[in-house]
């Protein structure tokens, strides 16, 4: 039976789907997060590696704060950037074992029209999208042979607050929401990412890949998707970016191509209206 090893399997966004699919799939699998101990500390890191012997390692756990990371950028570098470096060096010494490390959309400045390859060059426009970016760069040069990056985006699932459940938490108390209509991106169902993920894990894949679901939305079509589906009668009201703002700033146009993917699978990922839907009718919503 292979084994995996996922850091932030029991609390994270992604993490926790990661846990579901691999065990679904038949995988032995064994969490690490801050309750097991500090990920930080390289011996404890090591230790922990060397008795798990997993076959994978997937690393969901991330500064995920994207505003807080503007004023605590030192911390951001260290969970996005040495944390997965050390598991790059420590898989290294091992000598043995894939690393699978999550990034993101945030990556590219994101300042075009068209979707963006893994060919594209990125340009991040914050602290979390910089410590992000040196993340994967870490990665892909220390384990070049043995590390998977994926980057994903917008993600949406069960088990961790995400932007689809804010908005329908939101929609509960008042009539009316305004939300963001001139940023678009790749809404994501962490389900389907983390099954696209074990899929190229199970290939024994490396590199840098874009996985993500087809079709691309704004802030307020996927918000409005949400609420329609849920035959809730709150209306969406379109805003600009400028009426919202962020500490951090976010790319306009960061749609992820998935060419790449879609070869391996076989298929186009299927389009996000449709994995929304399956994720608000498991949560009971839909
Ligand atoms: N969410 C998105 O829309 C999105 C989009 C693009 C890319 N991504 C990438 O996908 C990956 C997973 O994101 P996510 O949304 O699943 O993240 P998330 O829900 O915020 O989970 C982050 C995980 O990291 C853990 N963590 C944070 N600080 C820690 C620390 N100091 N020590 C130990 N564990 C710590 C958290 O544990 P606690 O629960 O204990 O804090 C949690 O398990 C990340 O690499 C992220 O950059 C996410």
């Amino acid at each position: 039976m292979r084994k995996a090893l996922v850091l932030g399997g029991c609390t994270g966004l992604l993490g926790q789907a990661l846990v579901r699919v691999l065990a679904h799939r038949g995988w032995q699998v064994e969490t690490l997060g801050r309750s097991d101990g500090n990920l930080l500390d390289m011996d404890f890191l090591q230790r922990f590696l060397e008795r798990s012997e997993a076959d994978v390692v997937f690393n969901a756990v991330a500064w995920t704060r994207a505003d807080e990371a503007e004023d605590h950028p030192e911390e951001a570098l260290l969970l996005n950037r040495t944390l997965p470096d050390a598991l790059a060096r420590v898989l290294r010494n091992l000598g043995s074992g894939l690393l699978v490390h999550f990034s993101s959309d945030r990556v590219f400045a994101g300042h075009g029209l068209t979707p963006l390859d893994e060919s594209e060059t990125p340009a991040p426009l914050s602290v979390y999208g910089k410590t992000k970016l040196e993340g994967e760069r870490a990665v892909l040069g220390d384990l070049p042979e043995r590390s998977l990056v994926i980057r994903t985006a917008w993600l949406f699932g069960p088990g961790r607050s995400n932007f689809v459940q804010r908005v329908l938490d939101a929609c509960h108390r008042r009539d009316v929401i305004s939300v963001v209509h001139d940023q678009t991106g790749s809404p994501s169902y962490t389900m389907d990412v983390a099954l696209w993920s074990t899929l190229l894990a199970e290939g024994s894949q490396t590199g840098l890949w874009h996985v993500a679901n087809s079709g691309c939305a704004t802030w307020c079509e996927l918000a409005s998707e949400a609420v329609s589906l849920t035959g809730n009668q709150c209306r969406v009201e379109p805003i600009p970016a400028s009426h919202w703002p962020h500490r951090a700033e976010r790319p306009e146009f960061s749609v992820l191509d998935c060419g790449k993917l879609a070869a391996f699978l076989g298929e186009l990922p299927r389009p996000w209206p449709q994995a929304l839907r399956e994720y608000l009718y498991a949560e009971g919503c839909a």
